[in-house]
């Protein structure tokens, strides 16, 4: 099976870490993306947010959620009183996956990451979540609840609660609030009632820090 395991040293901190990210062969994602996208932002993070894998700018950039879906992310966590500044974001998936349309010549389409891929990624978000120990972990979107609580994770069912997560997962039984992808905002006929939700969702982990 595909893992990164043999790539993660152990009793390493995130710098050493995020060295480590940058080499790993776990999965056959990393051929064909510029860069391993490891995780951001405050160390000492009472909320943890996890994306699903990087995008084309997250690709170029080297750094999580720096595209539009970030600018949703960003304004709803505010709106929701949480400070983006206090959180550290991250990936199921540390490499972006895509294909070529030929129809849309060099732009690069994003797929979804299969469920191999979310697992062998899984070592690094452990080992993530070990070194931040957040009060709450915000999975957005379908792949982040899939990665934290299991296959059979459903977000249109599951979001805007409090979860225990799977206690052989990534997370190790910690509390898990799902909530949609920020891109589903922006790919939304009713922009507003969708980003209604997300912000909704993103207050219930507020609730949990108090
Ligand atoms: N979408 C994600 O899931 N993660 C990113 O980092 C950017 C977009």
């Amino acid at each position: 099976a595909y893992t990164a395991a043999p790539f993660v040293p152990e009793g390493a901190d995130l710098g050493a870490l995020r060295e480590a990210a940058a080499g790993c062969r776990g999965c056959p994602l990393h051929r064909d993306a510029t860069r391993t996208v490891f995780g951001a932002g405050d160390p000492g993070a009472r909320v943890m947010l996890v994306g699903e894998q990087p995008g084309d700018q997250e690709d170029r950039q080297g750094k999580p959620f720096v595209g539009p879906a970030g600018k949703v992310l960003d304004r709803a966590l505010d709106e929701a009183g949480i400070d983006p500044d206090e959180t550290y974001v991250t990936n199921a998936v540390k490499h972006f996956k895509f294909t070529h349309v030929p129809e849309r010549g060099k732009r690069r389409i994003h797929k979804p990451p299969s469920l191999r891929e979310i697992s062998a990624c899984g070592p690094w978000l452990e080992a993530e979540v070990e070194l931040i120990e957040p009060e709450v972990i915000v999975a957005l979107g379908a792949t982040a609840g899939k990665a934290l609580l299991g296959s059979s994770f459903r977000v249109t069912k599951e979001r805007g609660t409090r979860l225990e997560s799977d206690a052989s997962g990534p997370a190790h039984g910690g509390l898990v609030v799902p909530t949609i992808h920020p891109s589903a905002v922006l790919r939304a006929d009713d922009r507003e009632a969708v980003y209604g939700g997300l912000v909704a969702d993103l207050r219930v982990a507020a609730e949990v820090l108090g």
